[in-house]
């Protein structure tokens, strides 16, 4: 049978929820409110990374509440639950970033290898300024020295699914973010 239609194994997949929707949904708010509060008055551009950071993206920027501007990088470095270590950059912004103040939206750093690719190839560029924000944080799974501005949960070694992030492309659409059952 195909896998795709064997939803007791996709159940199974879903171990424990970690961070409920109600829990994201008051991180967000906070961290909208202070974006805006901070760059009020200056050209906004919100970098999402594709395509984990496609669901947090679209509540951070209708949690800010001064004008931006939104765009969209791919980049890869997982197959399955494995980090690959090499970084390709897919897709790339149409934006002139050297006219904005750039604020990267990330879905989670875990070995850190993703964002200090995207930072060094965006800093290259002259950004006005340029800021990290992450929804997830794996500090424990560092593997090159990479601190987010802002980091809205901390989360230990476990692979994670929902919201966003994925397992082999299943489960983005989960609104809570979970842990993922390894041996499903
Ligand atoms: P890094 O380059 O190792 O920091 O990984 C960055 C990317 O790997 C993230 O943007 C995610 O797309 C993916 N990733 C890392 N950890 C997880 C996880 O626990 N679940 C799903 N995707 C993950």
């Amino acid at each position: 049978m195909n896998e795709i239609y064997d939803v007791e194994k996709y159940n199974k997949g879903i171990k424990k929820v970690l961070i409920t929707k109600e829990e994201i949904a008051a991180a967000i708010e906070k961290a909208g409110k202070e974006i805006s509060a901070t760059y009020d008055g200056n050209p906004i551009l919100l970098v999402s990374i594709l395509k984990g950071a496609f669901v947090f993206m679209a509540d951070l920027c209708r949690a800010i509440t001064v004008p931006c501007e939104i765009g969209f990088m791919c980049a890869k470095s997982y197959e399955g639950t494995d980090s690959t270590g090499v970084v390709n950059i897919t897709m790339d912004l149409e934006h002139d970033v050297s006219k904005y103040h750039v604020i990267i939206v990330e879905d989670i750093v875990d070995t850190g290898r993703t964002l200090k690719d995207v930072v060094a190839l965006l800093r290259a560029r002259n950004p006005l300024s340029l800021r990290v924000v992450t929804l997830l944080d794996k500090p424990s799974r560092r593997k090159v020295e990479f601190d987010a501005d802002v980091s809205l949960f901390t989360i230990p070694d476990l692979y994670v699914i929902g919201y966003g992030l994925d397992c082999d492309e299943y489960y983005r659409n989960l609104p809570y973010i979970a842990e993922y059952n390894t041996e499903a």
